[in-house]
């Protein structure tokens, strides 16, 4: 009855790995008319932490009335609008600047800021009843259709590199050493899971050019061009990550993708774009994440956690602080330079400019990442910082 549908919202950087993307739930198209007190529900299966909630509402065929509309989920209740309207074709999105109550004449079509927050369900479980209410209105008007439009929390690393904690906020880090990207000792009862990166330096910017995932005694690296090895075997066949199924795909002569599945459509996926490597969870819940330390902040509100668990507000502070330690178990086959306790080393003069890729010249990295979205900006930097415009061909993927 209800149909969900995962559409992109926007593409990011060297992208592939980093889409953003959000899930839709929808009612049926329906002729419900509103009533004091009517309701309509529409129960979500998945099971995900959200980011970010919004709500697309199409009222139609009414006769002016004042009209309240609420959205209720996990025993909380958020005000959407309180107006007079005829029709409405409306998203209710917390970073609208147009407010609902600017809702004037006899249809109403955009997006609006709701009266109430949505934001008070990021950080919740997606799954559930999510109901929207019509507590009180005058006239007569028709609730056609309506969905639910949920954002999943998703980590990333991908290219210059930047990282997405799980409340879904991009920082960059440009130490140069093997790094926690996660780490997770309690992961299905006790199997554990880890995965650790390494970067890389090239001419003044860096890059992630290997990624190691263990899951029990298991580990695939996973290198440049879709290189990779299988608890040190290099091209090993490849089925299995202990009990979780693992894909292989080379998309292209340059673009490999690793998929680990964790059950209930949820993910890790690995990626090679030549020689630049990413890594991103899809879809992910308390039960895989709750309690993981690492790059990724601290589930469910993607703080900086230092190892101690206190909160850092520096980028290179909390990047240093999950350089892989001496004391911890080594993921990546051969060393390599540093190694702690020698620090990671940091790009000498700070923040990398985008006078690096000269080579390429802004107009055309302007062109090439004309499909990122908002994430534009970052492909045009690595774009130029690489030198290389076929990276903005990889967020095509
Ligand atoms: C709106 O339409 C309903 C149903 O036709 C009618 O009962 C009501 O009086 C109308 N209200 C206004 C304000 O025209
Ligand atoms: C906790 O970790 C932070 C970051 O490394 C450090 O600055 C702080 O001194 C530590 N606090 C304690 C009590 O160890």
């Amino acid at each position: 009855m209800f149909s969900c549908n995962n559409y992109l919202s926007g593409l990011s950087l060297l992208g592939v790995l980093a889409l953003a993307s959000a899930n839709r739930y929808e009612s049926e198209v329906m002729n419900q008319a509103m009533v004091d007190g009517a309701s309509h529900t529409i129960q979500v299966d998945d099971d995900f932490v959200i980011c970010d909630v919004d709500i697309e509402v199409d009222i139609v065929r009414g006769n002016s009335s004042a009209v309240h509309i609420d959205l209720s989920f996990g025993g909380m209740t958020v005000d959407l609008a309180n107006v007079e309207l005829c029709s409405l074709n409306a998203i209710f999105d917390d970073s609208s600047t147009t407010t609902v109550d600017s809702v004037v004449g006899c249809v109403s079509y955009g997006t609006y800021q709701p009266q109430g927050s949505l934001s008070v369900f990021n950080s919740e479980s997606s799954q559930g009843s999510w109901t929207l209410e019509f507590p009180s209105f005058s006239g007569f008007n028709i609730l056609t259709q309506w969905a639910v439009i949920l954002t999943p929390c998703e980590g990333a690393g991908t290219g210059d590199p930047h990282f997405k904690t799980w409340a879904n906020k991009w920082y960059d880090f440009h130490g140069v050493c093997d790094l926690v990207f996660l780490s997770n000792p309690k992961f299905a009862q006790g199997t554990g899971l880890e995965i650790h990166i390494r970067t890389k330096a090239r001419y003044q910017y860096s890059y992630i050019e290997s990624a190691a995932i263990q899951l029990g005694e298991d580990i695939l690296e996973v290198g440049a061009y879709g290189g990779y090895m299988l608890n040190g075997i290099s091209n090993a066949d490849l089925d299995k990550l202990d009990k979780y199924t693992i894909t292989h795909q080379m998309v292209s002569s340059k673009q490999s993708v690793f998929i680990v599945e964790l059950g209930e459509g949820k993910q890790i996926v690995i990626q090679s774009f030549k020689d630049l490597v990413s890594v991103k969870t899809v879809g992910a819940s308390f039960e895989e994440y709750g309690g993981s330390m690492g790059l990724l902040g601290e589930f469910g509100t993607g703080q900086w956690l230092s190892r101690n668990g206190t909160v850092m507000s520096d980028a290179d502070a909390f990047g240093n602080e999950w350089q892989v330690l001496e004391t911890e178990p080594k993921l990546f086959q051969m060393e390599r330079f540093p190694q702690h306790p020698v620090q990671c080393t940091m790009p000498s003069h700070g923040k990398v400019g985008r006078r690096l890729g000269e080579s390429i010249a802004e107009a055309a990295a302007e062109k090439a990442c004309e499909h990122w979205g908002d994430l534009k900006d970052q492909c045009v930097y690595d774009v130029m910082a690489a030198g290389d415009l076929e990276l903005a061909e990889a967020g095509a993927f």
